[in-house]
């Protein structure tokens, strides 16, 4: 993925120093061809059957909208948290009929943007069950549902985003499942269509999702047994990526994925006699290794350890600070020298907590070089935040050796933009 030339790192067939100096830093760079590799990767992987597969991106991991056009363009659907979400993905020219409104606390004014949208609603609660059933009713409209379903599977990831545990907040409790789309069939305007879980993100024993799907047909086979019918299953995400160079050959691909999930699924439907559609909403293994977060260093000290202090810090990439989350990082001038000092690449964030990479093997570095975090398309820019009154970098789109702006980088006045003075303390 990542080339070099000239002892500088290349990536989408650009150098990456030329992208500093003419974009600045911090800097995220996305390789097109990669992330539409990826998706393509996924789409080949469950095209070996006859089950119709839907893959909704999940936009939380990346809502920049060139990328979203991108995966637009591949015939991405989209799993979308929010209303914002939900604009991102309508811009970009995501089909309604191919999006999930998610989420476990959604406001009367979400729902009304779901059903006015004419997208589908992942319920994840009776409470919020009836609120749907009311404002559809209200609006004239129906709308199309899925039961956020709490499978209580344990894959082996960091407890924060281990989404599918019994004592998780997300998905309507399993035992309760079936009284609950009961209830929707008789509540006004809104429809059964679907069961949904997502069990956690960052999973590389794939194993779990075998679980969880042979739990969700479980469910399918008696929701049938009770006289209804469904249209989809929803798997959700969570596909791990390698993010450790040694990792990379054996992180489980899409294929290893639809190899577990297929045949379970499969069997169950020829069994009922029914068909069903397949719908997936990876995040991470579509857009995590698409980017790489460009950084100039500001200081090398040398102290109780060898520490290289870059200008980005946690308010640009959180996943390192928020679960020990581990990332490569190249010295992106240098790729071609020989590690040969041990660094602990620092942010510019006041906490002493704001870790990028602790006890790296890296060429010697100096002021001004440049470091480059791998593997940071997925919850890097979408987790970002002005922490320490730092505007947000500026994304660049890089394909075949050119390179294309798509966010601008925020300024002073993004800092100041909303914030309102009140009359009393202006002097
Ligand atoms: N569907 C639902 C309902 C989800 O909650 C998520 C992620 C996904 C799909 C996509 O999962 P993925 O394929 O990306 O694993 N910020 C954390 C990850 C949080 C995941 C939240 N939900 C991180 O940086 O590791």
């Amino acid at each position: 993925m990542t080339k070099e030339r000239n002892n500088h790192l290349f990536f989408g067939g650009v150098d990456a120093v030329e992208l500093a100096e003419k974009y600045g830093t911090p800097l995220y760079i996305t390789d097109e061809n990669n992330l539409r590799n990826n998706f393509k990767n996924y789409k080949n992987a469950f095209e070996t059957t006859n089950i119709d597969t839907d893959i909704y991106y999940a936009v939380k991991a990346n809502g920049n909208l060139a990328l979203l056009k991108i995966l637009a363009s591949e015939g991405a659907g989209a799993d979308v948290f929010s209303a914002g979400e939900l604009e991102l993905t309508k811009l970009a020219g995501i089909p309604a009929e191919k999006i999930l409104f998610n989420g476990n606390s959604k406001s009367d004014d979400d729902l009304k943007e779901a059903v006015e949208s004419g997208v589908r609603v992942s319920v994840d609660s009776v409470d919020e069950l009836q609120a749907l059933s009311a404002v559809a009713n209200e609006l004239g409209r129906e709308v199309e549902i899925a039961i956020r379903v709490n499978p209580d599977v344990s894959p082996e990831v960091h407890p924060k985003i281990a989404t599918g545990l019994k004592e998780s907040k997300f998905g309507i409790p399993f035992h309760d499942v079936i009284p609950v789309c009961e209830e929707a069939e008789k509540l006004p305007n809104v429809l059964l269509a679907g069961l949904h879980c997502h069990i956690g993100s960052q999973i590389l024993d794939i194993t779990v999702f075998g679980e969880a799907t042979e739990k969700m047909m479980a469910l399918v086979e008696r929701v049938y047994e009770r006289d209804m019918q469904l249209k989809f299953v929803d798997l959700g995400g969570g596909l791990g990526i390698g993010y450790r160079q040694e990792e990379k050959a054996t992180a489980p691909t899409p294929k290893d994925l639809a190899e577990m999930i297929l045949p379970v699924f499969e069997n169950k439907i020829r069994e009922l006699g029914i068909s069903l559609k397949l719908v997936l909403e990876p995040g991470r293994s579509i857009v995590g290794t698409s980017t790489i977060l460009l950084s100039r260093v500001n200081a090398v000290k040398r102290a109780n350890k060898n520490f290289v202090a870059i200008d980005a810090g946690f308010n640009l990439l959180i996943r390192p600070v928020m679960y020990g989350a581990y990332h490569e990082v190249v010295v992106a001038n240098k790729v071609n020298e020989r590690a040969s000092e041990l660094y602990t690449v620092v942010g510019n964030v006041c906490e002493a907590g704001d870790i990028m990479a602790k006890d790296r093997m890296l060429p010697k570095v100096e002021r001004g070089d440049l470091v480059a975090i791998l593997d940071t398309g997925a919850y890097g820019f979408s987790m970002s935040s002005q922490y320490n009154g730092r505007p947000r970098c500026a994304e660049v789109l890089v394909c075949d050796g050119k390179a294309d702006l798509i966010r601008s980088r925020e300024t002073i006045e993004d800092l100041i933009r909303n914030q309102e003075i009140p009359a009393r303390l202006i002097f």
